[in-house]
């Protein structure tokens, strides 16, 4: 049996974003609906089933995981899972993707459990415009949970920003400066058409990275990177600082052609693409053979030839996928 991941465009998967719940604390605007609902808990896959899974990968030549949500610090024993995961050899790289309002009480026990980098969704600096965004989210809680984190020794740090044009595109460059301050990254993120959103229109809110970056460019310089990663964050540097910024456009540069990732959705579906539905049901796997990694890796194998060559978004407002992001892990 190949210990390699290889998809039908001759692209390596040595990276699994694994969502361990559709559920959050925030109902972000373009992440959720107001009235979600969740799923029943056995359509969720149990710790152990999750614990498999990842282990199935790093078997794989997978070395790189990131757990994401819904929100990750609202699964009950999130750190028996990190501490899991944490120790499987062949791992290079764990991290996770947090609104950051639970980090006051994780980040301790995540880091001891061997989470290397946070990845901490802030979009606004203002308390008022903070709770339109995220509906229920407090901004002090973050602010508090992003330094509980520093001071729990995660390192890199970063922020996640999505820029909407008329709702935060005033607050690009505090954003940087709040970076700077903090020594921590950031990346703005053109927002992506998953799930219907009804506060907004998408085609007027669109906020091209371009248009981020000339925003910042007029009070620091931006020297690129020369740093590759197989991601969709194009990273630069400021002359006088350690702050790196990102951009992720997944409208005006997409990475497809170099795409190393696949996802694991909270029931178990592996999907090959963020913006397709190719997908396949690894539950279904677990549940048929408890226990049986072999069975499982068998399945993620005969699941590669299914990546598709790209996603397909465009910024007309058009939803193109029906999955809102807390159902695809961010
Ligand atoms: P790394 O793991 O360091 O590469 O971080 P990241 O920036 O990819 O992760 P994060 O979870 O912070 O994601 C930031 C944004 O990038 C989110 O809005 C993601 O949905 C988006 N993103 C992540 N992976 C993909 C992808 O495969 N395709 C596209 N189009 N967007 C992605
Ligand atoms: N488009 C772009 N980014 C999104 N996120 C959630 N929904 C969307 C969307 N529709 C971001 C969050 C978080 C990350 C997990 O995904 O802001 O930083
Ligand atoms: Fe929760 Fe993150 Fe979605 Fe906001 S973007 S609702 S914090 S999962």
């Amino acid at each position: 049996m190949t210990d390699e991941l290889i998809d039908n465009f001759g692209r390596k998967v040595s990276y699994v974003r694994l969502s361990v719940t559709d559920r959050c604390d925030f109902r972000c605007v373009y992440c959720m609906s107001e009235e979600m609902t969740f799923l029943p808990r056995d359509e969720v896959l149990s710790l152990e089933e999750l614990g498999l899974v990842a282990k199935a990968f790093t078997e794989l030549g997978v070395e790189k995981i990131r757990l994401t949500g819904g929100e990750p610090l609202v699964r009950r024993d999130i750190s028996r899972l990190v501490s899991d995961i944490g120790a499987l050899p062949g791992l290079k790289d764990f991290s996770m993707t947090t609104n950051g309002a639970g980090l006051g009480r994780h980040a301790q026990a995540l880091r001891q459990g061997g989470l290397e980098r946070l990845n901490i969704s802030l979009d606004t600096l203002d308390p008022e415009r903070f709770k339109r965004v995220t509906r229920t989210g407090d901004l002090q809680k973050v602010l508090d949970g992003m330094r509980a984190a520093r001071d729990a020794g995660f390192r890199r740090i970063k922020l996640n920003a999505v820029i909407l044009k008329g709702r935060n595109d005033d607050e690009v460059t505090s954003l940087v400066d709040f970076a700077r301050r903090e020594q921590v990254d950031i990346s703005f993120i053109e927002e992506m058409p998953l799930g219907e959103v009804s506060d907004h229109s998408r085609a007027e809110t669109y906020c091209s990275s371009d248009e981020v970056k000339a925003m910042i460019e007029q009070h620091h310089e931006l020297l690129p990177t020369t740093e590759t990663t197989p991601g969709p964050s194009r990273y630069f540097r400021m002359p006088d600082s350690e702050t790196r910024i990102g951009f992720i456009s997944p409208h005006s540069h997409n990475f497809c052609s170099s795409c190393n990732r696949v996802r694991v959705t909270v029931e178990g579906r592996l999907l090959l693409c963020l913006g397709n539905e190719h997908s396949v049901d690894l539950r279904a796997v677990l549940r048929r053979h408890p226990g049986n990694i072999e069975e499982l890796k068998k399945a993620i194998i005969a699941a590669m030839p299914l990546k598709p060559e790209r996603h397909h978004f465009t910024t007309d407002g058009d939803v193109q996928v029906v999955r809102f992001m807390n159902m695809t892990g961010g």
